[in-house]
């Protein structure tokens, strides 16, 4: 999670505004004077949901926490980073790099690393007792160059191999101890940690080796054990096999994702060279992140018996965390992908490519326990899926899979607009320092495709600037986007934007210069231009949608009190009606005005 990410979701715009200003209850929302201008009337609002703020009197401008910092304080995007992360209290740490005895002692493991992968795959090529496991190898049909490959290995049954090995390379005992490779006692002393077990080497996406997986080669228990925790290794963010399989999912802009070492070797060995194990656990935001680099599209391949379950829950944290396009593959019950793919290769094909997208999948799982005569059933099943509905943040789709659920379970769609409604619970005050709600933090890691796909385009393409005149920061939803939005709009000619960045923006510059194109955007400047237009277009129709909802929730409140608002009600006096003239006053006022 970016330290942005971070601070938003630690933070309370209630919270924050009400400093600044007094704020009143008004419905769900909170509303004041606003800060930015004098005025008698209330036209300042706070929306804890979303939380943002937006003045409807003259400042006609919105924004979220940082925003409103950097305009009450007059301080730049780094700065009110600075602020706001000491106020949540997240230390964001120097933006020079990390420091160098840091840097040597990461490099002392990555060594250490190599040490011991080299021996411990000699051991399994070459040595007397590597003879059972090489017959292991044999009998799962794994072949000699996906050995040579993913570099196996074999830690004999002895308690101080590897240790006395490395300690004659020159190493110390605390050095093998904080690589993971051995243990330490209590009574002092260190042994072995990986004893009679089949090693998998876990690299980095440079191929650096950072841990191992150990499986044994019998029934015992514990199957497999892992590297624990180290400087270098984090087995919630690793990918099994991701520095084999990073060009191929370039090339086929898909990445495969299975649970275990012995799937990825099958697979790779296939011919699938774009699966990655994601080491038995489910998928976290880590993981997600580091693939998302790589490609937008990631199908999971499922366990049948889990399946149900987890298709919502992992699919929640995918569309809650990435805007990657996930789909899923159900294996034959009792099946790994390991068997499919070696027993019945053409399934596997079919399989991949008749891959669900998750929210249709999990939609299946769940409509089919469904018995369409009891009442309960059907709203068991609405309580299922609404939560991941309700993570789906473009409204379109969102909409699509209402209506879906409504025609399924043969059920009015209003219901379960109510019923989605109702779940969005109203403002919670949340304790500082502690991380708000689930669909809070959810709704703001969120990112927007279309908002990169078009900063992408942007950044990529100097001569789309002036297809861009119609764009305001506004549009964009997104604090990092926006930043970078600003950055390009003020720089002439898109130049050096990282002189005018935050380091914190950095890496998302980075990623928005680096995203890839099809080669018909890449190739046709017309195709460009057309997908420019169509990005804008739909900014706009957020931007609208996300205006029109803010001011319906505060005429409600007008309405309620038997009043409406002096500064809205001037607005409506001049015939703004739409949710696009409302939009083009704000736009206009913000050029006027100058964003911050
Ligand atoms: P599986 O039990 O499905 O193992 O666990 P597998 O990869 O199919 O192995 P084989 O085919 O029995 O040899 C899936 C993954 O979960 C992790 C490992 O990463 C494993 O590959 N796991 C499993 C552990 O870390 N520890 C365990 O005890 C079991
Ligand atoms: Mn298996």
């Amino acid at each position: 999670m970016s330290k942005i990410t971070e601070v938003k979701q630690r933070l309370d715009i209630v919270e924050l505004v009400s400093e600044y200003a007094t704020l009143q209850k008004a419905g769900r929302n909170f509303k004041g004077l606003c800060p930015f201008h004098s005025e008698k009337h209330a036209s300042f609002y706070v929306f804890p949901e979303q939380q943002s703020w937006h003045c409807f009197g003259a400042c006609g401008t919105g924004g979220d926490v940082f925003s409103f910092v950097m305009k009450k304080e007059s301080i730049d995007f780094g700065q009110a980073l600075r602020l706001l992360a000491q106020r949540s209290g997240i230390t964001l740490g120097p933006p020079e790099a990390p420091s160098k005895a840091e840097d040597e002692k990461k490099e002392k493991l990555f060594q250490i690393n190599e040490a011991a992968t080299e021996y411990y795959r000699h051991l399994l090529s070459s040595a007397k007792a590597g003879e059972v496991a090489r017959s292991y190898l044999a009998k799962r049909k794994v072949m000699p160059e996906t050995v040579k490959e993913f570099r196996l290995g074999f830690s004999p049954d002895a308690w101080e191999t590897i240790k006395n090995y490395l300690l004659g390379r020159g190493y110390t005992e605390k050095e093998l101890v904080e690589a993971g490779l051995t243990v330490e006692k209590e009574e002092g002393g260190s042994y072995d940690r990986f004893r009679n077990r089949l090693l998998f080497p876990i690299c980095d996406i440079q191929g650096r080796v950072t841990g191992f997986g150990a499986r044994v080669l019998d029934d015992s228990l514990p199957k497999y054990i892992n590297s624990p925790q180290t400087p270098i290794f984090d087995k919630s963010s690793s990918l099994y096999g991701i520095d084999k399989a990073k060009s191929a999912i370039r090339k086929k802009n898909l990445i495969i994702i299975v649970e275990g070492y012995m799937d990825v070797l099958t697979a790779h060995q296939h011919g699938w060279q774009n699966v990655v194990g994601s080491m038995g656990t489910s998928l976290t935001e880590k993981q997600v992140e580091g693939m998302k680099r790589l490609t937008n599209n990631i199908t999971l391949a499922l366990d049948a018996d889990l399946a149900g379950e987890e298709a919502t829950l992992r699919g929640k944290a995918i569309l809650a965390y990435s805007n990657a396009e996930a789909n899923v593959i159900l294996l034959p019950p009792g099946k790994d992908p390991d068997e499919v793919v070696k027993e019945e290769p053409a399934l596997w094909q079919k399989l991949v490519e008749e891959a669900l997208p998750i929210m249709d999948f999990a939609f299946k799982s769940v409509i089919s326990k469904v018995d369409m005569n009891k009442a309960r059933d059907k709203s068991l099943a609405v309580q299922k899926l609404l939560p991941s509905i309700y993570e789906i943040k473009d409204p379109v789709q969102q909409s699509h899979y209402l209506k879906k659920l409504a025609r399924e379970l043969k059920i009015e769609e209003s219901a379960i607009r109510t019923a989605l409604r109702e779940s969005k619970v109203g403002p919670k005050k949340s304790q500082p320092g502690k991380p708000a709600g689930q669909s809070r933090l959810a709704r703001q890691l969120v990112s927007s495709p279309i908002e990169e796909r078009c900063l992408a385009l942007l950044l990529q393409f100097p001569e789309l600037r002036p297809l861009a005149q119609e764009l305001s920061p506004e549009h964009f939803e997104s604090t990092e986007n926006r930043e970078v939005f600003l950055a390009w709009q003020h720089s002439a000619d898109g130049s050096n934007l990282e002189g005018k960045l935050d380091t914190s923006l950095l890496e998302h510059l980075y990623y928005l210069v680096k995203k890839n194109f099809p080669p018909a955007i890449r190739e046709s400047e017309r195709t460009r231009q057309r997908d420019l237009a169509q990005c804008i277009r739909r900014l706009q129709e957020k931007l609208c949608r996300r205006l029109e909802l803010e001011k319906e929730a505060t005429l409600e409140i007008e309405r309620e009190k038997g009043g409406v608002g002096s500064e809205l009600s001037k607005l409506e006096e001049q015939g703004i009606e739409s949710g696009q003239k409302l939009q083009e006053v704000f736009i206009k006022k913000e050029r006027n005005h100058g964003f911050n």
